[in-house]
């Protein structure tokens, strides 16, 4: 029996939600968070590390893995999940938006974009067929649509091009994407912070139909106020029994902000990134523990969290492996941020469910607001 991919919603507190995505790879409590996996790996983790942190899912990339070890390589081994031992599900991002930032001599058409590689110079193309391919290949669960958009400032009439080529783009990608029973299709909501413009995108994406919605085109330089003012309204023009996915968001406020706005799902390389340049994200903000302040203090990170880092660990200690280079510097600090992500979900999804999510959020601010002991 074939279980099918469904999202259901337990509790709504104001306009922020808790519920369930069930998938045959197991099931995904929201609002969740996606530690990102671009290269078949959360750089510096163990699989089972990731999932002891509390993450029900990954995110990976196309456009990473088409060009290495690629797409095809991986369907022969056996599928991603296999390929980087990772039977949770995957969802994966579609291509378009990494080649416009890390692909070299890009040229845009309708029928997709070219592109030399960022790694070896060597010459690509992707299309919503050819990106639909690939995420297949990959075995992905949660497959995105194609899509891009330029980073913000931009003028009006580039944004109004960029959605609406988008639009035709997730057309296409929903027609080559086919029926997959136990797999998804999401669409991404393109139109800069132009609340007209998201509306005919969602309009459009609405009207072809697809199992989830992105919020896409943001965190993408204009700021948080200004996401926040787009995030008033965006998820609202996005159906209501669908999961709502804000791609590539954010710091520990921003997220929070999001849920709060009526977001679902997440993902972000900041607290794997951070990891391995000595930044940690505590409940009282951000420490950098490469700061010689550090050097003498037998104090946990964060003495109330429960990651390795924090529980078996000094300040001292962090300070030391990162000044000296070592890899487990890296390793801890990002699995104390993934774990302190993963905290801050949990938290937000009990509050909603108790429907005491305002509560939740003053606590989360306040205690921000003391700083670093
Ligand atoms: N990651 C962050 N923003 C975006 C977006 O707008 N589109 C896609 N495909 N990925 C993203
Ligand atoms: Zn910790």
């Amino acid at each position: 029996m074939t279980q099918r991919f469904s999202f259901s919603l337990a509790a709504t507190d104001g306009k922020a939600r808790t519920g369930v995505i069930s998938t045959p790879r197991g099931d995904i409590r929201t609002p969740a968070f996606m530690p990102v996996g671009t290269a078949a790996t959360v750089k510096a983790m163990m699989p089972e590390s990731v999932a002891a942190t509390g993450a029900d899912i990954l995110l990976g990339n196309t456009y990473h893995l088409m060009l290495r070890p690629t797409a095809e390589r991986i369907d022969r081994l056996g599928g991603l999940h296999k390929f980087m031992n990772w039977d949770k599900p995957i969802l994966t991002d579609s291509g378009g938006f990494q080649v416009m930032s890390l692909a070299e001599l890009r040229k845009l058409t309708e029928k997709g974009v070219t592109f030399r590689s960022h790694i070896d110079g060597s010459k690509h193309e992707l299309t919503p067929e050819r990106s639909m391919e690939i995420q297949r290949l990959l075995g992905s669960d949660i497959v995105m649509a194609f899509d891009e958009c330029p980073a913000l400032p931009a003028d009006r009439a580039r944004i109004t091009e960029s959605m609406r080529l988008s639009m035709r783009w997730a057309e296409r990608s929903r027609e080559a994407f086919g029926d997959r029973p136990g797999h998804a299709l999401f669409g991404i909501q393109q139109g800069g912070l132009e609340q007209d413009l998201r509306g005919e995108s969602a309009e459009a994406l609405t009207k072809i139909g697809f199992e989830g919605y992105a919020i896409g085109g943001l965190a993408v330089g204009e700021g948080q106020e200004a996401m926040f003012d787009c995030l008033d309204y965006a998820p609202d023009q996005l159906p209501q029994d669908k999961p709502r996915y804000l791609m590539g968001v954010g710091k520990p406020d921003d997220i929070v902000g999001a849920v709060k706005r009526g977001v679902d799902m997440m993902d972000c390389v900041l607290p794997s990134r951070s990891g391995r340049t000595g930044q940690a994200f505590t409940r009282r903000g951000v420490v950098n523990i490469k700061n010689a302040r550090h050097a003498d203090d037998p104090r946990p990170l964060d003495e109330a969290c429960t990651c390795p880092a924090c529980s078996k660990y000094s300040r001292a200690y962090l300070h030391h492996v990162f000044r000296a280079g070592e890899m487990i510097s890296g390793m801890l600090l990002t699995w104390h941020n993934l774990h302190y992500y993963q905290e801050i979900m949990q938290g937000m999804r009990d509050a909603i469910a108790a429907g005491t999510f305002a509560a939740w959020e003053k606590q989360f601010h306040d205690t921000r607001a003391l700083g670093d002991i």
